[in-house]
């Protein structure tokens, strides 16, 4: 732990990129997207509650697995929320030493994590499995093997897998394939290709591997920064082999043609919005 706040400061400075706000004692990560805040705040309520409500309350006994945890806001989260222990793989170095950091700087007691530069492939998950629980969240559309990604989790994991991601909002069971940069440090570490199935897909291959699965329907409060929630392109999905899901409801699913006009109409505002607001700007 850091006893100079300006010392602090210095080093949170020398990442390139935060994307999460921490409050390190009343020293705050420098995070450029404020919209992240409320964004972070809504995925709390949206997938965090409801895996906190299925568990009885809290995470106390839990191992649990966070899959691309970045900089290890949700490890953090169930930490907080009582698990025995977390172990964080990150594919970028910058992101586990941010996690580290961030653990050190709140004093968390070193017994309860982990944070590990690796492949989520190809890890080595043994020393510290199984987990009662495995985070796969905003990961699932930075790889092209989603298949392989589940029967990884499926070996390691004894009950709870919560999935949250960007989905395609074509029909049926479906995979689209897309290409993000590979240079920007959320998205995928090795392949520029990567893949997007279709909310129906997803359910599938995830049941394929003998989970029972509810997709959520998103409890937002506020809707800055949710935008792709709210279109119906990402959703979360809580999934289980053993615990009792009944007490969850599953969101109705939107005609998939119905929610693309829908998506297609709220960018094209968005961005009539954006433009009024710069020519406003400009004659102002
Ligand atoms: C969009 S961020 C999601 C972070 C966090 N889980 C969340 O939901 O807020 C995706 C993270 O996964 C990491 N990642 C992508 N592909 C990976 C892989 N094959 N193995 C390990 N980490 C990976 C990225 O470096 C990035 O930090």
């Amino acid at each position: 732990m850091s006893n100079d706040p300006r010392q602090l400061k210095a080093s949170l400075a020398g990442f390139e990129y935060w994307h999460y706000a921490f409050d390190l004692g009343g020293v705050q990560t420098p995070i450029t997207n404020h919209t992240h805040i409320n964004r972070m705040r809504q995925r709390r309520r949206y997938f965090l509650d409801p895996l906190l409500q299925i568990c009885g309350g809290d995470l106390r006994g839990k191992r649990v697995l966070d899959l691309g945890c970045n900089a290890g806001y949700w490890s953090l989260a169930v930490v907080e929320a009582g698990c025995d222990f977390v172990l964080g793989v990150e594919g970028r170095q910058a992101a586990v030493d941010q996690a580290r950091l961030v653990f050190r700087e709140l004093g968390v007691d070193g017994a309860r994590w982990q944070f590990e530069r690796g492949d989520v492939f190809s890890y080595d998950y043994d020393a510290a499995g199984p987990f009662d629980v495995v985070l796969c969240l905003g990961l699932l559309y930075h790889i092209s093997k989603p298949v392989e990604l589940l029967e990884t989790i499926e070996r390691i994991n004894t009950d709870l897998l919560v999935v949250d991601t960007e989905l395609s909002l074509a029909r049926g069971e479906r995979i689209d394939i897309r290409r993000e940069p590979l240079d920007n440090p959320r998205n995928a570490i090795d392949h520029e290709i990567v893949f997007f199935p279709t909310r129906r897909c997803l359910t599938s291959l995830i049941r394929q591997f003998g989970y029972e699965v509810r997709v959520l329907r998103p409890a937002l409060n506020d809707k800055e920064g949710m935008d792709d929630y709210v279109d119906g392109r990402r959703r979360a999905f809580v999934c289980a082999k053993a615990t009792d899901l009944s007490g969850l409801a599953s969101d109705a699913e939107e005609p998939p043609a119905f929610a693309r006009v829908t998506s297609r109409v709220r960018r094209v505002v968005r961005r009539g919005t954006r433009q009024l607001g710069r020519r406003a700007g400009v004659i102002g």
